[in-house]
């Protein structure tokens, strides 16, 4: 069963013809950036869990915005359905084709374009690498305001165009607050550029907001401008050992209080999820006095190392004296730093370590974060389809970790084979646990194809019904981004 098999093609596209072809050969002027290899398209149709595979025939990757504009406004008017790509590290199925979309990938707009050492405002274009602007800024002193495991792959562009949150959102906030201005291109060619915004501009609606998060269904994004806070001179990371999700909590409360400015950031991750992990990786657990349920990664990040350490040595050893924490273990150099950060960030990979895995990442109230893993388990164990070492078994474990500081929890049921037995014990289950609580079924992921049918469940039919007006408006043949949330 394929996931195209849920949804109908619309017919109203057009299917792609040799003509087409040569008209965005034209515009382009480049050989490469025109691909129609079948091993060499297979990247874009696929999602990097490998759960949606697409069937385009045609991969784009234009250099300047000028030519996304002329191959939009030609999409638009023959009614040529399009896909905006970028990293294609998106965990909703949002980046691939579902039939025979266009992919335009930002992969080839990827140049600096300013950086303003004084108000520490970066401009650049949509396709440049996350982890290349954060070593661009380095060199000027400066950090880029969101970091996640997939800084290697992923765009800045992409990261905009899901509103990603990341591994220090605690500190640098949201996406919707550190962007200034975006460059993009409407569906009918029209470029829209609010690039030299200032950091205070309150002049009518902030247009960008509608394309932060908007996953690639209303434009696509050719340029930023993000706000960039300095690059801290000291960080400490401790990882922890704790007994309950209860002592993750109160652990929470503490760290907030005695470390204030110098948190970037909480993390937590369960027992399971580092047994998976350390498979994963073939290391032994950096904590050697056993299994525990719970683990905690705390970074600090300031401007003084002594000041740091001594409040984070103040913080480990009255949360040790209340019973709190079990054990841990402080990074004592940058590349314990790493590797400590490793055991959190190689969990995704690691969730997939027998095949394949279905996430669900989730806005909950703090009490009731972990709840949800608790419940998916049981679930699971009654259908009686989990075996962590049982080839037999369909599911290998349901782990749970995620940014306890932004009430954000990844549940990963991890499993050996995708199957509508296992998503029936999950769905719609999980999407009504999380309605019952108040929650978001999306907390940073985005809705792109998995979460299509579920939006309802954290938006009113009202707000349904402006997202959708929006989307005809701007895009009235609805070309982009088709068969996805909108
Ligand atoms: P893609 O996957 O290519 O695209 C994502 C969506 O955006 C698609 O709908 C696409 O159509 C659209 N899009 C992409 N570029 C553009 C553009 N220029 N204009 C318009 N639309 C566009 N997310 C988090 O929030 N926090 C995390 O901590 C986190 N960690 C991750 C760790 C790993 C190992 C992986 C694989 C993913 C992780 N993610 C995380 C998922 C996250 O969504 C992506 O990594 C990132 O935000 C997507 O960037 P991308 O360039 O790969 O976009
Ligand atoms: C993370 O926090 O690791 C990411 O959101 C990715 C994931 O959950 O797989
Ligand atoms: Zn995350």
């Amino acid at each position: 069963e394929t996931y195209a098999s849920r949804v109908q093609r619309n017919e109203s596209f057009k299917k792609l013809e040799e003509d087409d072809v040569a008209f965005f050969r034209g515009v382009l002027q480049d050989d490469h950036g025109v691909i129609t290899d079948a091993d060499d398209l297979l990247f874009y149709n696929e999602d990097w869990m490998r759960k949606y595979r697409g069937q385009s025939s045609l991969v784009l990757k234009p250099k300047t915005t000028e030519q996304i504009s002329k191959i939009l406004a030609y999409c638009n008017e023959k009614k040529l359905a399009v896909v905006p790509q970028g990293g294609n590290t998106g965990l909703v199925g949002g980046s691939n084709p579902v039939f025979d979309e266009i992919v335009i990938s930002l992969s080839s707009l990827n140049k600096i374009r300013s950086f303003d050492p004084v108000s520490g405002i970066l401009k650049c274009d949509s396709g440049v690498i996350l982890e290349t602007a954060d070593q661009f800024l380095a060199e000027n002193g400066y950090i880029f305001p969101l970091d996640l495991g997939a800084k290697g792959s992923c765009h800045v562009g992409g990261t905009v165009a899901t509103n990603a949150g990341g591994l220090r959102l605690l500190r640098y906030g949201s996406l919707h607050g550190s962007v200034l201005g975006l460059e993009a291109v409407l569906p009918d060619g029209t470029i829209y550029n609010s690039l030299d915004s200032l950091r205070k501009d309150n002049t009518g609606y902030d247009l960008k907001q509608l394309f932060i998060g908007s996953e690639g269904t209303i434009g696509i994004i050719t340029g930023v401008s993000i706000l960039c806070p300095s690059r801290p001179v000291a960080f400490n990371v401790a990882f922890l050992a704790v007994s309950s999700y209860e002592a993750v909590q109160k652990v929470f409360v503490g760290a907030r209080r005695e470390l204030s400015e110098i948190l970037s950031a909480f993390e937590f991750m369960d027992g399971k999820s580092q047994v998976l992990t350390a498979r994963h990786l073939k290391l032994d657990h950096p904590i050697e006095s056993g299994e525990y349920p719970f683990y905690i990664l705390i970074e600090t990040s300031g401007s003084n190392k002594e000041h740091d350490d001594e409040k984070l040595e103040t913080f480990l050893g009255n949360a040790m004296e209340e019973g709190l924490v079990d054990d841990g273990i402080i990074a004592q150099d940058d590349t314990q730093v790493k590797s400590l950060w490793s055991w959190r960030e190689s969990i995704p990979e690691a969730s997939t370590i027998g095949g394949g895995v279905y996430k669900y990442d989730v806005s909950l109230p703090l009490a009731d974060l972990y709840g949800l893993v608790e419940e998916a388990n049981v679930k699971l164990a009654k259908a009686g389809i989990v075996g962590l070492d049982d080839e037999s078994k369909p599911v290998v474990d349901a782990i749970g970790y995620g940014h306890v500081g932004d009430g954000n929890l990844h549940l990963n049921v991890c499993v050996r084979e995708y199957s509508k037995e296992i998503e029936a014990v999950l769905e719609p289950f999980v999407y009504e646990w999380i309605q019952s609580k108040k929650g978001s079924i999306s907390a940073e992921h985005g809705l792109g194809f998995q979460k299509k049918n579920y939006i309802g469940y954290s938006k009113s039919d009202i707000e349904i019904k402006m997202i959708k007006e929006i989307k005809n408006h701007y895009d009235p043949n609805g070309i982009m981004n088709p068969y996805k949330y909108v």
